[in-house]
């Protein structure tokens, strides 16, 4: 029988390259619902390609009338959340980016779904919620590559083994940019990676290193671990995706290509470990491997990201709000680079943190810290 997955976000970076493993192992997996933002007319192609039973637009309206069988179609803020909800499934796997993947995620858990989950703004502003949630039977498959390399070194290991868990960053762009250069940096140079081909928000998140600082907080929830046990190394090749240090000194490292369907690969099929279709690493032509530390004044996103987790309650839940807002509004050219760290920290300076857990208080904190940062992005854009 092949496995029944929906994909959320199906028109995005993970989406698309999801789709790609799909095809790649024919019969396996079976393509029940798609799911995206505001791309109606890709994911009107997917789904004349793939042919799932439902499909959703959250931003806008699509019409299926042309397919045949035509599939239930939703839209609205709710419509990725009935998809995830869908009759029959095997498989979520969610990689929107942004809060809108939180809903889904919590539906897809709530009802004993396993959700191969890429999205880590989710797992920054609830993983208190997200990890109560996967006690119901559905099980978190890591597809960031840092997660799925950790969940690879860590799988049964004990926890008091573990001395320290290390997540590798490709440094961005501006890794060697001299730091009175990084105000005049814009959108199009933030958006290329060296190693890695994303979407435009984690590719700007890359750039400041935010998304370092998110992956530091996700692996906290993932993994149970304390922010003491975790580190951050630059390594500029992308080969080594994470390491875990153990009590006797001995480390243990996953290396492969930087190449997001092969998580992606290990999340759908897990726990069988597919023979690939992907280009091997080949060890010796992979040259030199370089690590350093990151360099916090120049990228101080990480530093904020680490002291939100360290904080917790609503902490992270308002850094990725603040975050969103003040990379939305960089890519539309209304924020500097420099101002993307100066917002969130202006927001978090005012954030008096929410106590009581559970879905409401992560959404009144979200929709506090968006409303502040919108309010503060406007003043900074005027040169306040
Ligand atoms: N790309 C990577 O290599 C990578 C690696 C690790 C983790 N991740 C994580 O995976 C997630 C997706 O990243 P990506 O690079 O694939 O992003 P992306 O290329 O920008 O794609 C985002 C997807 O989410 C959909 N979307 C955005 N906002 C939405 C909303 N409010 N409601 C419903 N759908 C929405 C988009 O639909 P439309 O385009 O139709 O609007 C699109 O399908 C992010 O959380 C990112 O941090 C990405």
């Amino acid at each position: 029988m092949p496995k029944r997955i929906a994909i959320l976000g199906s028109t995005g970076s993970i989406g698309r390259q999801t789709l790609a493993v799909v095809e790649a192992f024919p019969g396996d997996i079976e393509v029940v619902g798609l799911a995206c933002g505001h791309d109606g007319p890709a994911l009107l192609a997917q789904a004349a390609r793939y042919r799932p039973q439902v499909i959703a637009l959250a931003q806008g309206r699509v019409d299926a009338g042309h397919l045949s069988p035509g599939p239930a179609v939703f839209s609205g803020p709710d419509a990725l959340t009935r998809v995830a909800a869908w009759p029959g499934l095997d498989l979520v796997v969610v990689a929107v980016s942004g809060l809108a993947g939180l809903a889904p995620t919590l539906a897809a858990l709530g009802r004993g779904i396993d959700v191969a989950l890429a999205n880590k703004e989710t797992m920054v502003a609830a993983g208190d919620l997200v990890m109560a949630a996967a006690k119901g039977g559905g099980r978190i498959l890591p597809v960031d590559s840092e997660h799925s390399a950790l969940w690879q070194c860590l799988e049964g290991r004990r926890s008091e083994d573990v001395r320290v868990v290390i997540l590798t960053a490709s440094g961005g762009p501006f890794r060697t940019l001299p730091p009175a250069d990084l105000e005049g940096v814009d959108a199009r140079a933030a958006c290329v990676n060296p190693n890695w081909s994303m979407g435009r928000k984690i590719s700007v998140d890359s750039a400041t290193l935010m998304n370092k600082g998110l992956e530091v907080i996700e692996a906290r929830w993932l993994f149970g671990l304390d922010y003491d046990r975790l580190q951050v190394v630059v390594h500029p090749e992308s080969v080594v995706h994470a390491m875990v240090g153990l009590c006797d000194g001995t480390f243990l490292a996953c290396l492969s290509r930087p190449d997001m369907r092969l998580p992606i690969q290990y999340a759908l099929f897990y726990p069988e470990r597919k023979t690939g279709c992907l280009p091997v690493l080949d060890p010796g032509q992979m040259g030199r491997l370089s690590f350093e530390p990151p360099d916090l004044a120049r990228f101080p996103c990480l530093e904020l990201a680490w002291e939100a987790g360290r904080r917790g309650f609503t902490f992270p839940c308002v850094l990725n709000a603040a975050n969103e807002v003040a990379v939305e509004r960089f890519l539309a050219g209304e924020l500097k680079f420099t101002d993307i760290p100066r917002l969130v920290s202006r927001v978090l300076a005012k954030h008096l943190p929410l106590k009581e857990p559970g879905l409401e208080t992560v959404l009144t904190a979200d929709r506090w810290a968006r409303t502040l940062a919108g309010q503060l992005a406007g003043q900074m854009g005027r040169g306040a």
